[in-house]
């Protein structure tokens, strides 16, 4: 199993270029099997889940042909519409073809994807609106089966809380459904709405993406487009995050600071400097001394849950008393302990960590239990003094592309361990 050895103590310095978003580019290509034409994505990121999803579209009939970052898929027919449990055991995500696969094929089986190491994470939402849809939804052997010979109708569709997975899975379904649908309490995501652009470039009728409101007028073919999927937010705050954390000077390019603005405000708080040289670009200087700053995760535009990790790691090194407070995920703060044994001072009760800094970090063996866990991890070992390993990388692996070798560019001294 890879490892990750990471000589810390030396600020991050120089330009870096965002990748394409990993959350953005699976619901994308979920979305290619909604049409018989091909649909090329640019700026897919090349990351273990983007992988995992392609071995998915291929296991359900579609060709795919890849060019670095460039994918078509061309879904001709569709032979078997079902996520096997071997692939969704692996990638919860998988449970983005069951509208798209409702819709088109009228039937769709999905496994049901079990524990997860942040929480529970079940997927009732999206089957509730799937049945808004017309969906006859039944669970036996582990696995979803929706149901709709006759094709979806559209519907109302209320959700109980806010689900960025399952707006876009009735997103797809309602895309091809007759009439209208309407999606209340909607995700507001960036990649939502990155979604509703690739959709209505197939020729899809969608109003309201980025707002809580989604309405659609369901269309009955799609046809092929071509999208370029927008940068990783997530990643880019990562590394706004290490830059400040290891007091370096970093330059990240071709990224969307409007999806940031939670992030960079808390950073401002904690007296980092975050600067927009351009439209398109974010430049992170750290100060002398960082304050502690209070944490309390949302859905967007809220600050990300998927940042949570990385700016405890950040917290650890501030003056005073941090509360960080998850509210997204029931059990995302496996990285404290991890944390601790690098010489945090941190206490987790229920939803809530409370971080008392500033530590000395010091490098230690640690291991990521999950991909932002493992992100910060990985932050907190080139911030501390000495040597760290950071076991079962695997789990960046699913999420950030070419890590180790975008850190060392910035002159990080990390190196891939077998
Ligand atoms: C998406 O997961 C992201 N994944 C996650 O990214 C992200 O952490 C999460 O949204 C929150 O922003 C992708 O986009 C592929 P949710 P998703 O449904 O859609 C509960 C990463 O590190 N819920 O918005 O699965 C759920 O348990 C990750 O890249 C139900 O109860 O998250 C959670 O508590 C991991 N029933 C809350 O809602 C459901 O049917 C929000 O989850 C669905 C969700």
């Amino acid at each position: 199993m890879d490892r990750f050895l990471i000589q810390g103590g030396t600020p991050l310095e120089g330009a870096i270029a965002a990748s394409g978003s990993k959350n953005s580019a699976l619901p994308a290509l979920a979305a290619c099997l909604l049409t018989d034409q091909p649909v090329t994505l640019e700026r897919v990121p090349q990351v273990r889940d983007l992988r995992t999803m392609l071995d998915l579209i291929r296991h359900i009939g579609a060709e795919v042909s890849t060019d670095n970052g460039r994918i078509t898929i061309r879904a001709r027919e569709l032979p078997h519409p079902e996520a096997p449990y071997d692939l969704v055991k692996t990638m919860r995500a998988s449970s983005l073809v069951l509208g798209p696969l409702a819709a088109r094929c009228g039937s769709a089986r999905v496994s049901l994807p079990g524990g997860c190491a942040i929480g529970a994470r079940p997927i009732n939402l999206h089957v509730t609106a799937l049945e808004r849809l017309g969906a006859e939804v039944r669970q036996e052997h582990g696995y979803i089966e929706a149901c709709a010979p006759r094709g979806l109708r559209g519907g109302e569709v209320s959700f109980d809380r806010i689900t960025v997975t399952g707006t876009e899975d009735v997103l797809m379904a309602a895309v091809l459904a007759s009439g209208e649908t309407v999606i209340n309490n909607a995700a507001r995501e960036p990649e939502v709405v990155d979604l509703a652009r690739l959709l209505v470039s197939m020729g899809a009728s969608i109003e309201g993406a980025g707002s809580s409101t989604i309405r659609v007028k369901g269309v009955s073919r799609l046809h092929g487009a071509s999208h370029s999927i927008i940068p990783d937010r997530i990643e880019v705050g990562t590394f706004l995050i290490a830059g400040a954390l290891t007091g370096g000077d970093l330059l990240i390019t071709r990224c969307e600071p409007a999806h940031l603005r939670a992030l960079i405000a808390k950073l401002h708080q904690a007296g980092v400097e975050v600067t927009e040289p351009t439209p398109d670009s974010l430049r992170v200087r750290a100060p002398g001394k960082l304050k502690s700053v209070d944490v309390t995760t949302e859905e967007h535009p809220g600050f990300a849950t998927d940042l949570q990790a990385q700016f405890m790691a950040l917290m650890t090194r501030a003056e005073g008393i941090s509360f960080i407070t998850e509210t997204i995920f029931e059990n995302r703060f496996m990285h404290a302990q991890e944390l601790a044994r690098m010489g945090a001072n941190i206490r987790v009760e229920g939803r809530q960590a409370i971080v008392a800094g500033p530590s000395p970090l010091s490098g230690a063996q640690v291991i990521a239990s999950d991909l932002r866990a493992s992100a910060s991890l990985v932050l907190a070992g080139l911030a501390a003094q000495g040597e760290t390993i950071v076991d079962r990388v695997y789990h960046i692996d699913r999420g950030y592309e070419k890590i180790e070798a975008k850190l060392a560019g910035l002159g990080a001294r990390i190196r891939r361990i077998s």
